[in-house]
């Protein structure tokens, strides 16, 4: 979508910016806003990085950047060459306050030719282990100081548990107010994502049978078929639950979940959130079996590719009891969702990439057909399918076309390729432009984080002290372990199949 509508003055600081974050994802999403016409007049990006590199090297890299991974392609030489002289290039430590003051004398000469206080934005596009102390350089050095205007941008993982995300929100808090961090979840800026609050509150249709009169279960799967690539340092720390679970698994049940917000203002919105994770019902230690299932991948096939195990993966130890799979039962003990399942899964190298949320109601009360009238009778559903093809179905029972009365399952969908032809926005366009227009309705608050590591602590805390056994338990290329089927299977449910692709 083109915009008429210009943010003010912005000036971007990028710590990291030789990164793969910047490289793949902020500036081909800058790059984006840019030919959207989102990018003001006044406006400039500082890159800072620890890298001698000329500045002219930088802005190649970057070009480079955006020729691989932009959804538009790669970029045109007259509209690179006139966007990228808004990058610049700042070489400094993170640690030394030099780098911060002579971020402040550019920052400042900026605002001065352009004659007005900018937005100065601060994203930590770093390894979590650098976000204390540029936190606090930032804080101390007074850059941020117009609490309007000064926003600091925080990567995932936002802490490692639930002490170390406290610890990191007091020491954000006595350097910067709430209203200037942004903490992301890329999730949240994705199109379909967006689109469950339109879905649910946008509609009369729904709202009436969302509650657990109507609804026997919801599902979230997240699949993957890529392993851990070259992130096997981070992930030897992180795991699929932490990974995933803990951020991306945790929002989507929320937007699923939420209660209608009164307005869409950014708090409203975020405290009926924080209201289901608070109302997420506690794992007792000793349930954590019958909550929650690991797993880990050995070798298999991917798409006729022969791939290797977890343990085989680069920076991975050869006898790690990390979970690249994670699964788990959760309830929301309130009025709309007592006794409503609700399934997650998640796991790399898995059989296909897809993410899809599956809201399963309850059965007919009272089955007037008669038993030869049903060819394969299923209760309604209604997927919504997050990527790679995003759309929503609502699959209902119908009368097959010919002389006798005979059942069978449709599917009523909406295709967001089929209805739309502009071009979707990737989740960094729409979170980049919030960030510069400070609405932070998409961004989590510090109590949300705290809330929803609050719910897997359990699980980590018993997975971490007692290493799994029967590792790797899945093949790559397969849908994840035998015991996550049984997870389900408990309750007489099994894992939904996915949306048929597109015809
Ligand atoms: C990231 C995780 O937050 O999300 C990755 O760290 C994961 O492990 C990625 O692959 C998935 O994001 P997307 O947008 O590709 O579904």
């Amino acid at each position: 979508m083109e915009n008429t509508q210009k943010v003010n003055p912005t000036i971007i600081i990028i710590l990291g910016a030789t990164g793969d974050l910047t490289w793949r994802k902020l500036i081909p999403a800058v790059y984006n806003l840019y030919l959207d016409n989102w990018i003001p007049d006044s406006f400039e990006v500082i890159g800072v990085s620890r890298k001698r590199i000329s500045e002219k090297s930088f802005r190649e890299h970057l070009h480079d950047g955006v020729n691989k991974f932009s959804r538009r392609g790669k970029a045109k030489k007259t509209e690179w060459d006139k966007f990228s002289e808004c990058i610049t290039y700042l070489k400094g430590e993170f640690d030394d306050d030099a780098t911060y003051s002579s971020l402040e004398k550019k920052t400042t000469a900026l605002e001065k030719k352009w004659g007005v206080a900018a937005n100065r934005i601060f994203y930590l596009a770093v390894p979590p282990n650098s976000f204390e102390e540029i936190a606090m350089k930032i804080g101390s050095s007074g850059l941020a100081r117009n609490k309007q205007q000064g926003r600091i941008v925080i990567e995932k993982p936002f802490g490692h548990d639930l002490d170390s995300a406290k610890h990191l929100n007091d020491l954000l808090h006595s350097n910067f107010d709430e209203c200037q961090i942004y903490r992301i979840d890329h999730y949240l800026g994705k199109e379909t994502v967006q689109n469950i609050l339109a879905f649910r509150f946008a509609n009369a249709l729904f709202e009436p049978i969302w509650n657990r009169n109507y609804i026997e279960s919801v599902q979230i799967s997240v699949s993957e078929q890529l392993g851990v690539e070259n992130r096997g340092n981070y992930y030897e720390t992180a795991g699929a639950l932490r990974d995933m679970i803990q951020n991306h698994l945790m929002q989507l049940v929320c937007l699923i979940a939420m209660e209608p917000p009164v307005s869409f203002e950014a708090d409203e919105v975020r405290n009926r959130k924080v209201d289901v994770l608070n109302a997420l019902r506690k794992i007792h230690p000793f349930e954590v079996n019958q909550f929650a299932v690991r797993g880990q991948y050995g070798a298999g096939w991917i798409n006729g590719k022969k791939v290797i195990g977890y343990r085989e993966e680069p920076d991975v130890s050869a006898t790690s009891a990390k979970e690249t799979f994670a699964a788990m039962k959760l309830f929301i003990d309130n009025w709309r969702w007592q006794g409503v399942p609700i399934y997650l899964r998640t796991g790399k190298r898995m059989n296909e990439t897809i993410s899809v949320i599956t809201v399963q109601f309850k059965p007919v009360p009272h089955q007037s057909f008669p038993p030869e009238t049903i060819g394969n009778w299923q209760p309604n559903t209604l997927t919504i399918n997050i990527q790679p093809h995003m759309g929503i179905c609502l699959n209902f029972q119908a009368k097959r076309p010919g002389l006798k009365m005979l059942l069978y399952p449709v599917d009523m969908s909406f295709n967001y390729e089929e209805s739309y032809t502009s071009g979707t926005p990737e989740a960094y366009e729409t979170l980049l432009l919030d960030i510069m227009e400070g609405d932070s309705t998409l961004f989590m608050r510090a109590d949300q984080v705290e809330a929803a590591w609050k719910a897997v602590m359990p699980i980590i805390d018993l997975w971490d002290a007692n290493p799994a056994e029967n590792f790797p338990n899945y093949e790559a290329g397969t849908t994840g372990p035998e015991d996550a089927e049984a997870l389900i299977a408990r309750d007489g449910h099994t894992w939904s199949v996915t949306l048929p692709e597109k015809k």
